[in-house]
Order: C-alpha cells, then structure tokens, then sequence
C-alpha cells in the first residue's frame, strides 16, 4: 500500500521504517527541515537500535522516501499515519501540533480531489480529542466520503522500538462507526493471527492507550512505595519482596514445568522513578482529563507524586551521606530517562541535578549516549556534563547512578577510589553489584538507614 507519515520523530520514523519493512511504500512528510536531511542521508536523528540500518535497507529499496510537500504525499497515498508530538502545557496535553498538522493535511486532500483518504492518528490524545476537536478540522473542508478516520495508537517503547513494532500484542483501531476489515487491517495484515485486532471506536482507543501507560506507570509508583515502607524497617531487601511477587503463579505463570517470565517484572523495581516522553506527560494529561470532569482520581494522583518524591529521595539521601551539599561535589550518572535510548525528556536525573544546584553543589554529568545528545534547552544550565566517566568522577563527593547503562555495571570500589575525593555511589537503580564496593562506599535507595 502507499501511505503517508505526518511527524518524523521517534514514532513516526519507526512507524515509517517497520511500515517500509513491510513492503509498504512510504513518504514521510516534517516540518522540521533538520530531521529531514538528516533522513534522507539516511541517518536516524536520534538513537534507537538497529533502526538506521533498516532505513538505509528501505531507502535503498525505494520504499520510503521523505518529501517537503504535502501535496505531493496525499497525491501519492491512499491514507496518513499523524505521528506528530503531544506534549504537555501546564499538566495538560497541547494539541498545537496535532491540530496544525490535520488542518494541513485536509487541505491536501481537498486540493486532491481523493475519496476515502484514511487519516490515521497514531499520537497520543486524551478521550474525544478526536471526535470533539480533530473531526470539526475535517468536516468544515471536506465532504465526508473523501476520507475516513481512525485512532491507531501506538505502544512501542524506546530501546525496544523495533521489535515491539514488528511483535505486536495487539493493534487498537478506533473508528467512527467501530468499523471491521477497514483500512487499518489491510495496513497491518502481516499481523493477523500473530497479535490481537482490537475493533472499537474511537473513545475506547484514544483511553487503551492511556490505560496501558497509567497501569506500568502504576507498578513503578507501587514499587517504590514498598521500597518506602522497607526503609523503616530494618533488615529489609525491597527487591528480593518484589521478586517474590513476580514468583506468584497468578504473575509467573508456569507452562510445562516452564517459567514464563512476565515483562511486567521490569516495572516491579524499586528506583529513581519514571521518565521519558510518555509516562509521566500521559498520567497528568488523562489526571487533568478527568479532574476538568470532577472525577477523582487517586491511583493516578498517587502515582505521580510518589515518582515526583524520588529524585528527591535520591538528593537528600547524598545530603545525609555527606553531611551537607553546599560546594559539595556531586556526579550524576546517566541523562536518559533509560538506557538505549537518548531521549531526556523528564528525566529524574534532571530534576535531581537542579535540586542539587539549588542545594549549593557543583554537578558534573555524565552520560554515555551524551555524545550524540544536542545540548538542548532541557538541559540544566549550570551542570557541566563531561564526555567521560572518569571526567565526571574527578574530586568528586559522591556518585548518584540513574541509568541502568551497562558501562556503569562495571564499577567498583577501586576505580571510584581512583578518580573520587570521596568514593561514594548511591545506586538509583538497584542493579549495581554490592559486592563489588567497600562496605561504607555503597548505598541503595529503598534500605533501612
Ligand atoms: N516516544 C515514544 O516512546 C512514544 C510511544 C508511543 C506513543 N507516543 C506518542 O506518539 C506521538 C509522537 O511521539 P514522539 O516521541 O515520536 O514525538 P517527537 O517529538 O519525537 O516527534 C514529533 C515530530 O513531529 C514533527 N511535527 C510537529 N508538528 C508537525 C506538523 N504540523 N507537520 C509535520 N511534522 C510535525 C516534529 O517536528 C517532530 O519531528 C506522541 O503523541 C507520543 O505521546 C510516543
């Protein structure tokens, strides 16, 4: 099929190279001419596994090609995935970029002259978005047999793009009359008896996606409110009470004396909380959804101030360490929200590191994927972020991990010794190796002082 992207970002170059993989072809259409070029030198403006060299393959093939003009990619497609971003604005959701986007592309369509044009929304939007503000767009231009809409949400995880784009679970496709065998199911036919086809409308489907990210969100929060509770109790290890859960045969299940280990076991660990682009902006906007509906939502409420306290957490922990933080140096290990990945957005790191500047200290950074990280606005000012570990590490009072990069795993008391004034680590994550430390040197979030 010929089909188009809207928005070149994670999901929509993904979207766009799975979709090309599958023999579909495809134009990707942006407004930002950087990402652009950058595509079409077949390079991935960002960092995800294996994704640059499939575009190469596509682009290569001919199967995907970027275009400036949206004319030109309505004229040569039979429908549109909308990927562009909806961020949050004052703990709602902005919908600049989506509404900008529709109302360019139905002026595309009309210019066209096509009929049954498929608009497919993959972003992320809170309950009657689409119908309530998307669908007025297109019914004020066009007739309604000139196209037809659906909301596709998306649920892959950066890091794990790829093969959560090519082994679905499910695919959700909302639409206007809960339509079967539409459009959509011709799109993703490769995954017909390998994944669920959830048929529903287009309510349901923009709520599915909010659910999904409000129930993981949900077991981080639940994990970290066990490792609060294990704090004041001496003796206890949070992680090994986590994992005696997951060992429940109600989570665990056992198939042929066969242990299936759940993928939800990686949310049931205690930490330095949540970030990224989708988590955190997708609690708040479906909490401030329902609170501008006067429904209370505490599960949601609880999950966002638990994670909101664990930067926090984190800070205070290396105050009481050390004593103090005023002119203390500190070393944050780790940017990205989590490894794989060089996206920073909402980041518990990058609270912690304003805290600790607001605090006095002085903050060297580091990060292994900082190399091919633009410094951006979300970036703290006054931190100095270094191309190295051991830069990061020099004189330093005290090193606070929060990402479970593996070159972290490799360390230990005698390279911290080498560089530190004072070799400390707290692990944020729970996976560094104990042992590995002198005793005094190591400290976890979620233990008894
Ligand atoms: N990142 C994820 O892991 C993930 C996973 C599932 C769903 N989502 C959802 O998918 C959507 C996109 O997320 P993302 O992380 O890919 O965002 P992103 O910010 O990385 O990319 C969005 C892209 O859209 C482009 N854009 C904005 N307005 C445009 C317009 N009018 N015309 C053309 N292009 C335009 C931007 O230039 C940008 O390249 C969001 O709604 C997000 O919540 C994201």
């Amino acid at each position: 099929m010929k089909l188009g992207i809207i928005g070149a970002g994670y999901v929509g170059l993904t979207t766009a190279i799975c979709l090309a993989s599958m023999k579909h072809k495809i134009s990707i259409f942006d407004i930002d001419n950087e990402k652009t070029k950058c595509i079409n030198r077949k390079k991935i403006p960002f960092f995800e596994p294996g994704l640059e060299e499939l575009l190469d393959v596509n682009i290569s093939k001919k199967n995907l090609h970027v275009t400036n003009d949206l004319n030109v990619l309505v004229q040569n497609t039979e429908g549109c995935f909308i990927c562009v971003g909806t961020p949050t604005k004052n703990n709602s959701i902005d919908l600049s970029q989506i509404k900008s986007a529709i109302e360019s592309l139905v002026d595309s369509i009309k210019n066209s002259e096509k009929r049954n044009y498929a608009i497919i929304i993959r972003s992320t939007i809170i309950p009657n978005t689409t119908r309530e503000v998307l669908l007025p767009i297109i019914t004020k231009k066009l007739k309604e047999q000139q196209c037809q809409l659906f909301v596709v949400p998306e649920f892959l995880r950066e890091g794990n793009a790829l093969d959560d784009f090519m082994n679905p679970d499910k695919i959700v496709i909302g639409s206007v009359q809960n339509k079967k065998n539409t459009f959509v199911d011709d799109v993703f036919k490769n995954f017909k008896g390998k994944c669920d086809f959830i048929h529903t409308n287009l309510e349901s489907a923009e709520l599915i996606k909010y659910t999904n990210n409000s129930f993981f969100s949900m077991l981080i929060s639940f994990s970290n409110e066990i490792a609060n509770i294990s704090e004041k109790i001496p003796n206890v290890d949070p992680f090994q009470v986590l994992q005696a859960l997951i060992s429940d045969k109600r989570i665990t299940t056992i198939t042929n004396n066969k242990k299936i280990i759940p993928g939800l076991n990686s949310y049931l660990i205690p930490g330095c909380g949540f970030g990224g682009s989708c988590f955190p902006k997708d609690v708040k906007a479906i909490q401030n959804f329902a609170d501008l509906k006067n429904i209370d939502t505490p599960i949601l409420n609880a999950i966002l101030a638990i994670n909101d306290e664990r930067p926090k957490k984190m800070v205070s922990l290396c105050e009481k360490i050390l004593g103090g933080l005023k002119t203390k140096k500190i070393t944050v290990l780790g940017l990205t929200f989590k490894p794989d990945t060089d996206d920073i957005r909402s980041s518990p790191s990058l609270d912690a590191i304003n805290l600790f500047l607001d605090k006095g200290s002085i903050v060297s950074a580091y990060d292994p994927m900082f190399k091919n990280q633009a410094k951006t606005s979300i970036l703290p000012n006054d931190c100095n972020y270094c191309m190295t570990i051991q830069e990061a590490l020099s004189d330093s009072d005290a090193a606070l991990v929060f990402t479970k990069w593996p070159e972290f795993k490799s360390l230990d008391s005698k390279f911290l010794k080498q560089y530190m004034k004072n070799p400390v680590v707290i692990d944020g994550r729970g996976f560094l190796d104990k042992e590995k430390f002198d005793d005094e040197m190591y400290f976890k979030i979620g233990y008894s002082e």
